[in-house]
């Protein structure tokens, strides 16, 4: 059965919640080493239901394998801004889920409004950084030691990607 992508809902949230887990607990690839509280989670998901911010999950079978989002800056003046997010189980990655999954949210993304899409990634996640320079996102710099990792630590990169058409509203500077 070919994999589905929708929008996130209310009755998706504790599976997301248990794919965000998941993940966490590989500590290579998000900032955390655990998902948050399910209640932050199922709130989480209702508030990005609530002001329209573009939330994916993949199910294959009827599991929930992935998800992606877009998060919005709710301060005033970067309110143009998003954060984007996102994950596959180990068994789902390296078959174009994850293209699948960021270019429908970063459509949405931009018919939402948004006119920047922002993130974070750690240097040695290769796979990751390919998959966002391959949808056009441009390094704008490098936190050194930005997460802990084991004993050490590991460098973070920060991505972002303008809007179609941005580029010509934008004075640098
Ligand atoms: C990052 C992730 C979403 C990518 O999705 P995916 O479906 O696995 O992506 P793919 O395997 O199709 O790879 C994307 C690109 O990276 C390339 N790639 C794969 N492994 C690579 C590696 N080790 N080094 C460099 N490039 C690599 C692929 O060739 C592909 O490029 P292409 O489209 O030009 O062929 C997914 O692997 C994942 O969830 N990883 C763990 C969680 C994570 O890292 N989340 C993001 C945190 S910022």
């Amino acid at each position: 059965m070919a994999i589905s992508l929708a929008p996130i809902t209310q009755e998706d949230a504790a599976d997301f919640w248990a794919a965000v887990d998941a993940v966490s607990r590989e500590g290579l690839y998000l900032a955390r080493l655990r998902a948050p509280p399910l209640e932050a989670s199922l709130a989480f998901v209702a508030n990005n239901i609530a002001r329209g911010y573009p939330q994916f999950v993949a199910r294959d079978a009827g599991q929930l394998v992935g998800w992606c989002d877009a998060i919005g800056n709710e301060r005033d003046l970067q309110d143009h801004c998003a954060t984007l997010g996102m994950g596959l189980l180990p068994a789902w990655r390296g078959q174009g889920l994850g293209r699948r999954l960021i270019e429908r949210t970063l459509a949405a993304a931009w018919a939402r409004g948004f006119r920047r899409v922002e993130l974070t990634v750690n240097a040695d996640n290769l796979r990751a950084q390919a998959l966002y320079r391959a949808v056009g996102f441009q390094v704008e710099g490098r936190f050194r030691a930005g997460a802990r990792r084991g004993q050490g630590y590991v460098d973070v990169i920060a991505m972002a990607l303008l809007a179609p058409g941005m580029l010509s509203d934008w004075q640098q500077g």
